[in-house]
């Protein structure tokens, strides 16, 4: 019985109109058959919508299976494929397996995609490949590169870009590619120093980007002076929908800490700052007086982020904004890092998306915008006073 039905037995006057309504008798009152109809139209949409919703969701929750299903009925190759792994777990493993990944973004989420399948294949034992063809090669003297791919490739998903999925470490036995970002230095915390040799730069870039840098830098060099980078990314991640997804720009006043934070550690430094938006930079990024002195600081003017890239790299300390462009930067820098805060913005996909401590190595400094939480504690403390006082006061009473 529906609630409607429910309804009417309590009012058998109403009872009576409505079924005369129903049946197609002459209505009582035309009032009275607009609303039934809106009803039924109200009653329609609302099982549409369900349907609709249901539909969507058994999408969501079955589509991998669904395609796995589809693709093994209709290709035999895709089922020698499946049925060749299986076999491969039940016989003894002599032909080595190989994982490699599917590439998605830009610099930073290649390398940091590319150092994360060096870690997994480690774990699993396992031969990792780029195809040769990846963006990468243009950049560095990448050891694991592969003209064929592997056969039989099954794809396991990554649906967190910035989460550590332990799963990785033990892949099914098969030729795995991974779809997704694998953003997490867990992935290859225990081989440092290998993923640092595999980004070695080509020799003509490096060659290029040292004698940019010391055009901007070598007299400060000759100082002895340290020399700290920024990385300030405003452009893209100041478009509403970047917003939406959880980007954000690190404010002037975030520089400033950091700016503050690094001078206390290594007053002898110059800031090395490159941008998107190196306008604003100039206009905002100003280093504090030291002793009285002003600190200098040099704005890169490249117009390509390559360059920036490296000359990054060659820094001793870095300050970074939001992104794994940076990210990347002050790793291979491997100094004294500090990064924003705030980034990703609460509640949104990015934030979702990210656990800081997977994505974020240990040592590196957090900073926010706010003024030094110092201050912040001070104030806690007082008004934690004042309230003390204020029940004392009413308790003695
Ligand atoms: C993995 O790929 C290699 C090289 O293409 C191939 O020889 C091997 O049979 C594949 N293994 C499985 C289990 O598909
Ligand atoms: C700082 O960086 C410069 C340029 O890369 C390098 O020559 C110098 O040795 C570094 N200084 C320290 C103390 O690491």
């Amino acid at each position: 019985m529906t609630p409607w039905n429910v309804l009417r037995l309590h009012s058998t006057g109403a009872l009576a109109q409505l079924n005369r309504i129903e049946s197609g008798d002459t209505p009582y009152s035309s009032q009275g058959a607009m609303f039934n109809q809106m009803l039924r139209h109200w009653r329609t949409l609302a099982r549409l919508t369900c349907g609709v919703a249901l539909v969507c969701f058994l999408l969501w929750v079955y589509w991998r299976p669904a395609v796995h299903a589809y693709k093994f009925v209709l290709s035999a190759e895709y089922r020698r494929c499946v049925l060749q792994s299986r076999n491969y777990e039940l016989e003894e493993k002599s032909t080595p397996l190989y994982v490699t990944l599917e590439y998605h973004g830009r610099l930073g989420n290649w390398m940091y995609s590319y150092a994360s399948l060096l870690g997994i294949a480690k774990a699993n034992a396992y031969i990792p490949y780029l195809s040769s063809s990846h963006p990468l090669v243009s950049y560095f003297s990448l050891t694991k590169i592969q003209a064929n791919e592997a056969e039989c490739l099954q794809k396991v998903y990554d649906d967190l870009p910035c989460t550590y999925n332990p799963d990785f470490m033990n892949l099914p036995a098969g030729n795995i590619s991974i779809d997704g970002y694998v953003q997490s230095w867990k992935y290859f915390r225990f081989m440092d120093e290998e993923i640092r040799r595999e980004f070695k730069m080509h020799a003509h870039l490096k060659t290029a980007a040292r004698e940019q840098f010391w055009g901007y830098v070598g007299k400060y060099l000759k100082e002895g002076r340290l020399i700290i980078s920024i990385h300030v990314r405003r452009g893209d991640v100041l478009r509403p929908e970047a917003r939406r997804l959880g980007f954000t720009a690190a404010p002037k006043a975030y520089f400033d800490n950091a700016m503050n934070y690094m001078l206390e550690r290594y007053p002898h430094s110059v800031f090395f700052v490159t941008s998107d938006d190196i306008h604003w930079c100039k206009e905002n990024i100003i280093p504090p007086q030291k002793n009285g002195m002003p600190v200098p600081i040099v704005f890169s003017s490249s117009t390509t982020s390559w360059e920036d890239f490296a000359m990054l790299t060659l820094c001793n300390h870095s300050i970074l904004s939001v992104g794994t462009f940076g990210w990347w930067s002050a790793w291979l820098a491997n100094g004294h890092v500090v990064y924003y805060k705030e980034f990703p913005l609460p509640d949104t996909k990015i934030d979702f998306e990210t656990n800081k401590e997977d994505y974020f190595p240990t040592h590196w400094v957090a900073l926010s915008s706010s003024q030094s939480s110092k201050h912040l504690n001070l104030y806690f403390y007082f008004l934690f006073i004042l309230l003390e006082f204020c029940l004392n006061q009413l308790f003695q009473c």
